[in-house]
């Protein structure tokens, strides 16, 4: 007998469900997935590996969920584990900066990092930071509140104005996933007809319901830059694995005499604050390496600068040195 799995998953508005169902279609028909709600399990006992999927709420995701890892630690730990999360922000080059907070990563895969470094014994063999759905007039009025709070707060700008439906999940990253699950648990070889199960997720329901031709989802651009009286965002792709990128950010940060601390590492990306005096006042620029399950071959680097215009010339000129140098031998990818 094959292996037998468990998608545990916790949802409020039927996102991770959709997902979870899909995720078991694309693991297989021939397989033994069970599909639970985190109400209906009693013990993963009987399963081999557990495939762990929740709603993100305040970058984390949901109580349910973590309560699960912490109860069932141990025998997680004994267990091949997977996690998965649906989620707004898919930009694990992001970061954010709101009054009373440091600046901290977010999107994806980066709300697990936290969870993976508090249950060091559970070492998951894939994880995933999907993007989701947000049905605007069914949310409650706390979430709804919060949401248009996050939407003031969210300095590269509101991506659900005018949606009745705003949608972020990258069809690409759940089939990649799936192909990890079957690769590297199951020993199965990859699926290569994935995109006729789309309609687990796709369906007619319009992004809005009085322009139904407004779309649900447009995907962020890879190649991105803006100057701002808050910001300075400059974002590319280039051709490089993560080792080869860093290495040339590194190279940067010598060549422009900048001190450069590693933040957060993860095993998909690392989060850097890049240290230099400009005209006798320190800034700090924020530099972001990460690869993207969906985009295989190529990195993303995004570089924001917070400081007002008028001091941070010396930074501009910089970022400007760095992508010279990321995108050199040909290796920038529109
Ligand atoms: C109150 C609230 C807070 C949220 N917080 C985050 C967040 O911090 N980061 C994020 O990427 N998405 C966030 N989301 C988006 C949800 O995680 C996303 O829409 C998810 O797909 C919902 O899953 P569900 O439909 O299974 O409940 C939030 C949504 C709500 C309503």
């Amino acid at each position: 007998m094959g292996k037998r799995g468990l998608i545990i998953y916790d949802t409020i508005y039927s996102s991770t469900i959709e997902v979870s169902f899909w995720l078991k279609a694309l693991i297989g028909e021939d397989q033994h997935v069970d599909v639970k709600h985190q109400n209906q399990v009693l013990s993963i006992m009987p399963y081999d590996y557990i495939i762990i999927g929740s709603f993100t709420r305040m970058e984390k995701p949901s109580k349910k969920t973590l309560a699960f890892i912490k109860k069932n630690k141990d025998v997680l730990a004994q267990k091949q584990v997977a996690y998965f999360l649906t989620c707004g922000d898919t930009d694990e080059t992001m970061v954010l900066k709101v009054p009373g907070q440091k600046a901290h990563l977010i999107g994806g895969r980066n709300y697990l990092i936290d969870t993976i470094e508090k249950y060091p014994q559970i070492k998951p063999v894939a994880i995933a930071g999907l993007g989701g759905r947000q049905v605007m007039p069914s949310l409650g009025r706390f979430d709804s509140f919060t949401i248009f709070l996050v939407g003031k707060l969210a300095k590269e700008g509101q991506p659900w104005a005018g949606l009745d439906i705003w949608e972020s999940l990258v069809p690409e990253r759940v089939e990649v996933f799936a192909n990890e699950i079957r690769e590297r648990i199951l020993d199965l070889p990859p699926r290569e007809d994935q995109e006729k199960l789309r309609g687990y997720w796709t369906s007619l329901q319009p992004g809005n319901v009085k322009d139904a031709n407004r779309v649900k989802y447009t995907p962020k651009k890879a190649n991105e830059q803006s100057s701002t009286a808050k910001i300075f965002f400059h974002r590319s792709r280039i051709k490089s694995n993560l080792e080869g990128a860093k290495a040339l950010i590194k190279e940067w940060a010598s060549s422009c005499d900048i001190d450069l601390r590693e933040i957060t590492v993860s095993a998909f990306n690392t989060y850097y604050h890049a240290l230099k005096k400009y005209d006798g006042k320190e800034l700090t620029i924020h530099v972001v390496a990460s690869d993207m399950s969906d985009d295989p071959g190529n990195i993303h680097i995004a570089f924001r600068c917070w400081d007002k215009p008028a001091a941070r010339n010396g930074a501009e000129e910089d970022i400007n040195k760095a992508e010279e140098l990321l995108w050199a031998d040909g290796r920038r990818v529109e």
